[in-house]
Formats: C-alpha cells, structure tokens, sequence
C-alpha cells in the first residue's frame, strides 16, 4: 500500500513510525512532515488544508491510503475532498468534525444524546453572558465556539477573570472561533483521554492517556500544548471505561449517524472522572499530540491495521492485541515556550539514543539546517519509551531526554508523578 500521512508534529512522527513497521506499507509519504520524519519517510511539500492540491498529490503518488493527523484539515473538508476523488480516508468528514470545530455543536449532541457533561449556555452577546456568569458565580469555564488552537478555554476562578474572557472573546481575540461563546459550569475531578476508533457504526477502544498542560513541575504555571503523557490512565478503571462507552461515546456516534454525519476515524473523547462516574470535557477528532506518541509505542504496527480498518468500515471484525504494558512521553521545548521562544537553536546528542520498539525519540518542531538538526517550533521532540511498568518506561524516556544535548531546550522532571504516586 501506498500510504500518505497528513501533518508535521510529533503525533505524525509517531504515526508515520507506527505505519512503517507494518509490512502491509510499501511507500510512506508526510506532508508537510518534519526533521525526524524525514529519517524514515519520504517528506512532500503540500498546503494540506487545500483539498484539491491533496487531491492531485493522490493522483500524482498513486495513493492507497491517506491518514489525517490534526484537525485543521479535517474542519477545511479535506477527508471530504478526497472522498469524492475516490480515495480511501482515515479521519471524519467535515460535517462531523464539528465535534471538534463547534462547541456549541457538541453541546446540543450531548443534549440529544443524554450524555454526561458539564451544564452549559450559548451566547452571542457579553451582555447576557456577563449576566449569566454573575449569577452563577465561579469558578466557571468561558469557552470560544471554535478552534482557537487549544487557547480558546478559559478556566476562570474569580467572576472577574470570566468577564474578562468575554470581552476578550467577543473583542475579538479569537477571530471568528469567539463569535459565539460557551459558559459552562466548572466540573471537579481527575481528568483523562479515551481514545476509539470509530468506523460509522462501530466504536472500538484504542487506549486510555493522561497528560501534563502546565508548563511547570507540579502541574505549575501557563498551559500548553501537552508537556508529556502515559498510557494507560490508571482512573480509567474498567468499570470507567465501560461507562463512558455506554453514556457518552456510543450515544453520540449513534446521534452522528442519525444526522447524516456517522463518524469516522478516532474520537478523543477528553473526560473528568469523579466517583467513579465521567463526564464529557471535550472531543477532538484526532489523536492527541503527545498522547498519539505513547499510543503508537504500545500499539506498533498493528495501528495501521486498525486505521485501515475504521476506514474500510471493518472495526466489527477487528480486535485489538493488547499488551499489558506502559508508554510515557516528555515533551522536551524550547525554553520561553509557551510564551515567545528562538528557533534554530541546534541539538545534539540523538544519534546517540537507542530507536527500537521500546523507545523512540520523535521529533514535533525540529529542521535541518547547514547539515545540522535545528529547533523549529515551541515542542521540539517527544523522547517516548514502553517498559512492564510506568516507573520503568519513566525511566527509560528520562534516560533519552538526560542524553540529549539541547541548552536551549527544557523538560519537566515530574511526567507521571500522578499515577506514579498511586
Ligand atoms: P478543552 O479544550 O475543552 O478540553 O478545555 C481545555 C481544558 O480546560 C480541559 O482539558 C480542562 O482541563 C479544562 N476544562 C474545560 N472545560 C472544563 C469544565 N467544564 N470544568 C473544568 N475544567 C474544564
Ligand atoms: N495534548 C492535547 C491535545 O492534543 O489536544
């Protein structure tokens, strides 16, 4: 199979990595792709958010097999246009992207699906928005309607704080993804990512994940994009799990399908846990960047089967072979991020670091410059390792991150503290 992957963060790294061990891949092209998946993929220069330039790539690289990785081009219609091309797709229409690309969307599924999740109003106004945050009080969470590339949630503390993300959404920090705003009731818990694939009617679990947001050891300071993650979560029990399929991912893929937009590709369904019970926080229609990397670390080759398969409409006949193992990931970033950070800055170091089936650093930001391997982004790799136990995958991957010569980069010291505690 000739198979093409779509993005170029550590998630597709992770992904394109998955894909070229199973023997069922004759040629792997990632476009945009990256340093590090150019050491083991044919990289393209492509606008992937447009359809028919992804098209005629198809056509052009005879093309078996497109896998999407970030949301962007999912929203944009992508697995749409190549649908109607004749192209076999992982990754849901735009129609039921909107999980992702609507809040307000995924609100009114889970009012029709009955499906647990914080209580909630839409707006398109501050007036009435500020009133209703003044009478309920805070803490309580602000959310713009749209992407807004993770940054479009405010948890806020103090009524203060919520007012202001409302003016600020609606002042048009956001663009066109605050034009309508989401006021929900701040949910207490312990929070964790389910992932399944979905081929329109069947739902099937890949795995469960939990990450790091904050920037700092103790889960201190700003959020990011994700500082590092495991797999399994350990609050995602059995008797969790199985209520978050029957309460809220199975009712919303039956809603989808009922629409006219069944859902297909992976659900990240992101959860907050008390007593024993979940509720919805989220869905993304992709996998979560890092949590992809450790998914792919304990899944191998079998991923891309498994992807096939949702895209096919196979996931009824198809099983998962699962090992009772751990993944972790640390992010290691340039340092200002979050906030404003270099580029360009070499690392060193990496031809040092064992790649094998139990460890993998993949690269998320990172080029080659005059021969050298340069800093290209805010989260730069993902040094990502599997072992019997967490303590023993933590191990391995702090191993990787302590060998790798980057002064201008950082990483948090504590991923996993909490379900290594327990
Ligand atoms: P989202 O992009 O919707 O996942 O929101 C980003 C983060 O904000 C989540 O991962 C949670 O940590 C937090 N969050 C979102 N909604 C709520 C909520 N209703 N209650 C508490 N925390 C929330
Ligand atoms: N790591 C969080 C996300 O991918 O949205």
């Amino acid at each position: 199979m000739n198979i093409l992957i779509l993005g170029s963060g550590g998630r597709e790294h992770a992904l394109a990595w998955a894909v070229m061990q199973n023997p069922k891949c004759d040629k792997l092209i990632v476009a945009p792709g990256n340093a590090g998946i150019a050491g083991i993929a044919t990289c393209a220069d492509l606008d992937i958010l447009d359809g028919a330039a992804v098209v005629e790539f198809c056509e052009n690289n005879v093309i078996d097999f497109v896998i999407v990785g970030p949301e962007a081009p999912l929203a944009a219609g992508v697995a749409d246009r190549l649908r109607d091309g004749g192209f076999l797709v992982f990754g849901p229409s735009e129609g039921a992207a909107r999980l992702e690309a609507s809040k307000a969307f995924t609100k009114e599924i889970c009012d029709a699906a009955n499906a647990p999740t914080a209580g909630y109003a839409r707006f398109t106004e501050a007036g009435p928005a500020k009133d209703y945050i003044r009478a309920e009080g805070a803490p309580i969470v602000v959310k713009a309607d749209g992407l807004a590339a993770g940054k479009g949630v405010i948890v806020a503390m103090t009524e203060e704080e919520a007012v202001e993300a409302i003016d600020d959404m609606f002042g048009g920090e956001f663009g066109s993804a605050g034009a309508e705003v989401v006021i929900e009731e701040f949910m207490e818990g312990e929070e964790a990512s389910f992932f399944v694939l979905c081929d329109g009617e069947t739902v099937l679990p890949i795995g469960t994940a939990q990450d790091h947001k904050r920037v700092g050891d103790g889960d201190t300071g700003p959020n990011t994009g994700g500082m590092g993650a495991y797999s399994p979560a350990p609050v995602m029990t059995d008797a969790v799990t199985q209520k978050a399929l029957d309460e809220i991912v199975k009712p919303t893929m039956a809603e989808m399908a009922k629409r006219g937009t069944p859902y297909q590709g992976v659900l990240y369904v992101g959860l907050m846990i008390k007593d024993g019970q979940p509720r919805l926080v989220e869905y993304n229609v992709r996998f979560g960047d890092p949590e992809c990397q450790v998914l792919m670390m304990r899944l191998g080759a079998q991923a891309m089967d498994l992807m096939h398969a949702a895209a096919e409409g196979r996931l009824a006949e198809t099983k998962v072979n699962w090992s009772e193992d751990h993944a972790l990931t640390i992010v290691l970033a340039a340092e200002g991020y979050p906030g404003t950070y270099r580029k360009g800055t070499e690392i060193r170091g990496l031809d040092t670091l064992p790649e094998t089936s139990q460890q993998m650093c993949f690269h998320a930001g990172t080029a080659m410059k005059d021969g050298k391997l340069v800093s290209n982004g805010g989260r730069v790799l993902n040094v990502t390792a599997r072992g019997a136990t967490l303590a023993e995958a933590a191990e391995r991957a702090y191993a990787m991150a302590g060998a790798i010569d980057w002064p201008e980069g950082f990483f948090r010291s504590d991923i996993g503290w909490r379900a290594l505690s327990r």
